[in-house]
């Protein structure tokens, strides 16, 4: 009898499209702290004081030193061996001509550092800057950045490029996320709560459209999951590749 590990490698090994889901919980085992839970960044933090339209427009230094705090933190973070196996995974894939895509909630940009390629940032990214003038999208590095910072090309002020509370994703990453969704035969989902929308939904959405979907979890979060494995992302993704 095969373990579940075993079983899942098997399916993955044939399966001719995959679909991974992460959350805040693969970056954990870089140290990266994640979102709820005791030790969760929303258990010292009010999510509507700092990472919403609302927050930023009633005190956007206050939400600039936020991000400029985690900015540093992601800054001198690496990604761990579960972002290396993924890497690996995609790369596997790809030279069997199967079609695999990562769906990440994380803004952190770990994934694009491991060398991912086929990647949706459904949240945005902790190193993109948008203009609230002219909405141009940059790369920017600085950190800390200088607060509040200014748009070189309109002066108007610059805000973090991720998807806050109460903001729709990009329409183009939700076309590709429901396209990766529908036609995968094996969903990984790893390290995430499941409780923001609409990658919450996901999980269900791949299974009822015929997708064997595995949880990569510590924790017991998803009951959509025909498998569920129990462990740090960071011990088990290698485990399948
Ligand atoms: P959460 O903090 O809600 O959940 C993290 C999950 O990771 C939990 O289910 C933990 O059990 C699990 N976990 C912890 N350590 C782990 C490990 N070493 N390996 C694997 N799993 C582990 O984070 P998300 O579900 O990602 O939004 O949260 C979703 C969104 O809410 C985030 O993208 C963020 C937040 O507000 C934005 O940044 C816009």
């Amino acid at each position: 009898m095969n373990t579940p590990t075993e079983q899942v490698r098997e399916r993955l090994s044939t399966a001719s499209r995959v679909t991974v889901l992460t959350g805040a919980g693969i970056s954990a085992d870089s140290g990266i702290p994640i979102f709820r839970g005791p030790e969760g960044l929303w258990k010292n933090f009010r999510a509507e004081d700092l990472a919403t339209p609302g927050a930023f427009a009633r005190d956007p230094n206050l939400v600039w030193e936020w991000y400029n705090w985690r900015r540093e933190l992601i800054a001198m973070k690496e990604p761990n061996a579960a972002h290396q196996a993924l890497v690996k995974m995609e790369g596997e894939m790809e030279s069997r001509r199967a079609q695999f895509r990562l769906l990440t909630q994380n803004v952190d940009g770990l994934h694009t550092r491991a060398g991912s390629r086929n990647l949706v940032e459904l949240h945005g990214n902790i190193w993109k800057v948008r203009c609230t003038g002219c909405g141009q999208v940059t790369e920017d590095h600085r950190v800390p950045i200088p607060i509040p910072p200014r748009c070189s090309s309109c002066g108007e002020m610059l805000r973090p490029h991720i998807v806050w509370f109460g903001e729709s994703l990009d329409p183009r990453d939700m076309d590709l996320a429901i396209e990766a969704l529908e036609q995968c035969e094996v969903m990984l989902v790893i390290g995430t709560s499941g409780v923001v929308q609409p990658a919450a939904s996901f999980a269900s959405t791949a299974r009822a459209a015929g997708a064997f979907v595995v949880e990569i979890n510590p924790d017991v979060s998803s009951s959509v999951a025909h498998v569920a494995l129990r462990g740090r992302a960071a011990e088990i993704v290698p485990q399948l590749v």
